[in-house]
């Protein structure tokens, strides 16, 4: 069964004269461990996309599948049970909260999802983004990319399926940013996660195992 899969999803937004077609007919089927990068020009709907794969937002017409579960048609409950157990969320702006450490901002999930050991499970996940010891800082105290080791440390800390991530080193030096798409790779390869990015650069494109081309809300390759 695939990780994600898309069944002819279309997004419109009301607009004053014409309805914007952000997802415009896509199909898309994203396997177990696969590490995709989501291309194109600004505008051309790969937040959108993302959003619909994260059940963030929901299709105007079609199917997202998650894990094999429709998005549409769940109760605030169940959304909330498939968003927790099966998506982590990478931001370009990290979105950590400011008023928590690292350690308490990575254990946020677990907390709300009741489970146990948050803190242990915590520590053991920032260690594995290589930030062994700073779990007591804030992110104000923290460079970008250990803000964004931290978010990812977050988005993995449940083992979700799927990992979706939206421009994760946009905000980032090219130096950094290629220490940040290493450890992406590495999580795949590894934890046999899946994870869809969307990007601008070309060094993500390079280490995906498959890239994705939208125009104007379409998949315009691979066709
Ligand atoms: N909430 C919204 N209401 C109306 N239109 C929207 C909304 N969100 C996005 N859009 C429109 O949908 C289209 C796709 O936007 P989206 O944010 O998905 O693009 P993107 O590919 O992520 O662009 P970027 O590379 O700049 O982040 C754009 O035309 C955008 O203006
Ligand atoms: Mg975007």
């Amino acid at each position: 069964m695939s990780v994600l899969q898309f069944v002819d999803v279309r997004k419109q937004y009301p607009s004053d004269s014409v309805a914007v077609r952000a997802v415009d007919g896509v199909s898309l089927k994203v396997e177990v461990g696969e590490l995709i990068a989501l291309v194109g020009r600004s505008g051309c709907g790969k937040s959108t996309l993302l959003n619909l794969a994260g059940a963030m937002d929901f299709p105007t017409s079609g199917t997202v599948l998650i894990d094999g579960q429709s998005t549409t048609g769940l109760d605030d409950t169940m959304l909330t049970r498939l968003r927790r157990e099966k998506v982590g969320f990478i931001f370009q702006s990290f979105q950590l909260l400011p008023n928590l450490t690292a350690a308490e901002n990575v254990e946020l999930p677990l907390l709300l999802s009741g489970g146990q050991k948050a803190r242990e499970n915590a520590l053991d996940r920032l260690a594995r983004v290589e930030l062994d010891g700073l779990g007591h800082r804030y992110p104000h105290q923290l460079s970008g990319g250990q803000m964004q080791r931290v978010a990812i440390a977050r988005a993995l800390v449940h083992r979700p399926k799927l990992l979706l991530a939206d421009e994760p080193i946009g905000n980032l030096d090219s130096a950094t940013g290629s220490t940040i798409l290493e450890l992406l790779r590495r999580i795949t390869t590894e934890e046999g996660a899946t994870i869809v990015m969307a990007t601008h650069s070309a060094e993500s494109t390079a280490i995906a195992d498959r890239v994705v081309e939208m125009r104007d809300g379409r998949i315009i390759s691979p066709q």
